[in-house]
């Protein structure tokens, strides 16, 4: 009897858990197709070339569909880019959904901190600046920086350190606003320290 009861209750957890990892497989399976187009520039694996593309590889889908969709807003939107507003103008809600389940699937590849950034950058990253008003960084992007998924902060390690010293002064300079929280921590930064914990996060892991 105890036996048969186990067996009932695995019966019934596993068929929704199955079916749940159908549907995810079946998500990233579409996701990938619609994606031929995207890995050009951010990599066939989703880990770009070149330093001003941010890499997609392992990010949290989350974050990812709500920059996808801040794109798609266009010019009067909170992230105006006329390059990735035409990528993703002719998908639907459930083509973004895809694509940023495909890209949470894959892995990320790490990055070198070159030396001279590491004392600053680590120091800001770890303990931010009391004095500047900025907080650490790994309060919210954990302490490796893989972000939060549930909470949809997105993972910075491992990221070109170009493309987030551009992205820092975007928030700074009011052009992107997808982030309110980063928008103030921004706007308290030099030039100097975003430099520095960028190269950081580029090679932490
Ligand atoms: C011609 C090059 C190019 C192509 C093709 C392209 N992108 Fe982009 N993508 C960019 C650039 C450049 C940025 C950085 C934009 C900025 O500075 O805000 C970007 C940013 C992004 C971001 C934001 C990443 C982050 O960390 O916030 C996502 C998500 C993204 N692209 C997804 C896609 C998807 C999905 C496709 C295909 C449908 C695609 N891109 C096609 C160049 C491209
Ligand atoms: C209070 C939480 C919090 C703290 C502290 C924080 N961040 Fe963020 N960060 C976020 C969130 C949330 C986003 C995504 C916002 C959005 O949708 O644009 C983000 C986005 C970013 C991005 C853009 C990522 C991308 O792929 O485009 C960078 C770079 C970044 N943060 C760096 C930092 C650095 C460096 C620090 C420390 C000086 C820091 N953050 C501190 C919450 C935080």
């Amino acid at each position: 009897m105890k036996q048969f009861a186990k067996t009932l209750l695995i019966l019934a957890m596993a068929s929704p858990l199955a079916s749940l990892a159908n549907v995810d497989s079946a998500l990233i399976a579409k996701g990938k197709a619609k994606a031929t187009a995207c890995g050009a520039c951010h990599g066939a694996d989703g880990n770009s070339a070149i330093a001003t593309w941010p890499k997609l590889a392992g990010q949290n889908a989350k974050y990812l569909l709500k920059q996808l969709n801040a794109f798609k807003q266009g010019a009067k939107g909170p992230r105006n880019n006329a390059i990735m507003a035409g990528q993703v103008a002719s998908l639907s809600e459930q083509d973004l959904k895809a694509v940023s389940a495909y890209y949470a699937s894959l892995k990320m590849s790490e990055g070198k901190t070159a030396k001279q950034y590491v004392k600053l950058g680590q120091a800001l990253y770890r303990g931010g600046d009391l004095k500047d008003k900025i907080p650490a960084c790994a309060a919210c992007h954990g302490p490796q920086g893989k972000g939060n998924a549930e909470a949809g902060f997105p993972a910075i390690a491992g990221q070109w350190a170009d493309y987030s010293i551009a992205q820092l002064k975007a928030y700074r300079d009011g052009s992107r606003s997808t982030g309110v929280m980063m928008s103030a921590i921004a706007k308290n930064m030099s030039d100097k320290q975003m430099t520095a914990v960028a190269h950081y996060i580029a090679g932490l892991h």
